[in-house]
Formats: C-alpha cells, structure tokens, sequence
C-alpha cells in the first residue's frame, strides 16, 4: 500500500518516539527527508555531532562514506542507512589505486617516510585506513587549510586524495605548487601531488556560467564549492564548504543577488530571493537523492520489527586505522 508524504512523516514521528534512534542527514538530502532529521550539517558537523549522540541507533541519511564514518569513530554504535548509496568521487580510489599512487611517487625518487598522505573524507573507510596506517589523516572541504597547513610542518610531499579540485584549489590558496597524478608536471617539485579524482556534479559549472551570469546581472556574486575546478574558484567572489557557503549566503544583504555553484537542494532552500543557481543543467546528486521519505519510514520499521536493513559494518583493522585519521583531524 502507497502512503502519501503526510501519512508517512506521521509513521516516521511516531517510530522516531517509540525507538532509540537519532535521524542524521546531509544538506544533500531532498527537502521532505531532511525536514525530519534531528541532526543536519555538512559532512564535518555530522561527524562530531553523532559521535555525541547517545541514541543506540544512528540513521543516516547521506551517501556510504558518511555513515562510514560514523561507525568508524563510534564503533558501538548501530548505523543504518536508508540507502547504501554511493559518493561517485569516494568511488573513484580503492586501497589498490592508493597504493599505486604511492608506488608512482616512489617511482619518482620520493621515498614513503617523505609522503604525509591527505583523504578527503569523502572515500571510503579502505582509504582512510591506508592514510591512517602511513600516519596521515583525514580532511573535509571546511577544514583542509587548516590539515595541510598542520601537514607541511612535518616537511613532507603531500598525497592529497581522491579530489583534484580541492587539493588544488587549496594549494593555490596558499601558493603552493601542485601536481596532478597522470598529468604534466615532477612530484619532486610539486608540495602538493593530487590523485585525479572529482564530482561530476560541481564539474557541471563552467567559466561560460560565471560569465553569463556577471554580464546578465551586473554587480552579482559568484559562490562556489572548492570541488570546483580551479578556473571556476579562481573566478568566483567567494569558495566555501557547505556551511561556509551557508553562512555566506544567508548573510547577504537581502537584495544582493548571488549565484552558486554546488548541489541543487542545498542551494534552493537556503535564500528565497536573489539567489540562483550557476548552471542551465540541474545540479542534483544524484546518489545524495536517492533515499526517500518511504525508505526512511521502512528503515525505521525494520529497526521496529528487530530486523534492521542496510547496517553498516567495518572491519576491525580498517575501523582502527581509519579511526585514527579521522581523529587526528577531529583533535585539530
Ligand atoms: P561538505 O563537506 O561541504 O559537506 O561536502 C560534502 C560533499 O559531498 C560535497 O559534495
Ligand atoms: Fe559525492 Fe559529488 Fe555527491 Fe558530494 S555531490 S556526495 S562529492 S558525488
């Protein structure tokens, strides 16, 4: 039997009460899910706020390397997602093609005791593991300044892995010279050298974008994500996270038009007015889209009926040492 959207937010309300489960989601997530999560943030406010919650389980509503994450810190704990769907960029690098990037930098005369590696923490928990294991950590698009900054202290050439963009984007910020894995250019000159991962969705936005819109409506601002290309950051007034890009854009004066480049739901619910979004293609993720009000109403049913579906588990060895990369980010 079909409900409708009100029936099944009544059936989520009353399980939400009756169980011990907190509902996590991502700002991805469509409006409808997110409406009934009891926490919300960006992938790095969800990450410290369940590991402070108490609730015996963790429903998260996001894509897999989130959920991830939660049970690597909290390993008690009991996560289940909606959908085990998947970041196409965490997709993008395993524990083999990690391995081979470190293979090419050694290739290049760099030895691995010289090699600090960065994840994004939008990999998987095989990924974060490896990092953890070479004595590396973890980032995320709010506080990658900061990581790489701490990084360069101990002298070494920086892995940053799987995003191109932000390690990119990140060395330029700090006039540092980067490198792309596969393309031109020496590692040994290079401080920072990036695996060749991205996000199809903010690679949707273009130069013609910005243009478009500069010459359309004169005096507008251009906000974009750093998983942008360089050239769209470089072009832009202002490049934030997702709460960066939040608090930027609700802080406008009211008729201050901007333009922004990252995800669709996200962006149409922040401002009313002034505010659109950078491309002529929707840029919706589309695994972030896939849980539905229905499937958070049946997750929690199958916690109700003792039968949870989609429990995320990490094995012992991976749990510890992706823990551990994604703590010495937290005590940063
Ligand atoms: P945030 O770290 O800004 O939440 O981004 C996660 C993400 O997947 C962006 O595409
Ligand atoms: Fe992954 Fe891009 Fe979706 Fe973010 S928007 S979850 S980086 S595919």
């Amino acid at each position: 039997m079909k409900f409708t959207n009100e029936e099944l937010k009544q059936k989520i309300n009353e399980l939400k009460n009756k169980l011990s489960v907190t509902i996590v989601a991502h700002f991805y997530q469509r409006d409808e899910v997110f409406e009934m999560a009891d926490i919300t943030g960006d992938s790095l406010e969800l990450a410290m706020r369940t590991r402070d919650d108490n609730a015996e389980f963790v429903l998260f509503c996001g894509v897999a390397f989130m959920g991830q994450s939660v049970k690597v810190l909290s390993p008690h704990k009991r996560v289940v997602m909606p959908k085990a769907a998947c970041c196409a960029m965490a997709r993008m690098i395993d524990a083999i093609y990690f391995d081979n990037s470190v293979k090419f930098l050694e290739d290049n005369g760099i030895s691995k005791d010289n090699i600090l590696p960065i994840t994004y923490i939008n990999s998987n928990a095989d990924v974060k593991a490896k990092v953890g294991e070479m004595g590396g950590m973890v980032c995320t698009s709010s506080n990658a300044k900061k990581i790489i900054t701490t990084a360069l202290g101990e002298g070494k050439k920086i892995l940053f892995v799987p995003d191109r963009c932000l390690g990119q984007n990140i060395a330029n910020q700090m006039g540092l010279k980067s490198m792309v894995i596969g393309h031109e250019g020496n590692p040994k000159e290079a401080d920072i050298i990036c695996y060749d991962g991205f996000c199809s969705v903010h690679q949707l936005f273009t130069v013609e974008d910005i243009n478009f819109y500069r010459k359309k409506y004169p005096g507008i601002l251009i906000a974009t994500h750093p998983e942008c290309d360089p050239a769209i950051c470089d072009a832009s007034d202002f490049v934030g996270s997702t709460s960066q890009l939040i608090k930027y854009i609700t802080e406008l004066p009211e008729d201050q038009k901007v333009a922004v480049g990252t995800e669709f739901n996200m962006v149409n619910r922040l401002r009313p007015k002034n505010t659109y979004i950078l491309s002529s293609t929707k840029p919706e993720c589309p695994t972030m889209n896939e849980t539905t009000l229905e499937d958070l109403y049946l997750t929690l049913k199958a916690i109700d009926d003792g039968a949870p579906i989609n429990e995320i588990e990490v094995d012992e060895s991976t749990q510890k040492w992706a823990k551990i990369a994604l703590e010495r980010m937290l005590a940063l």
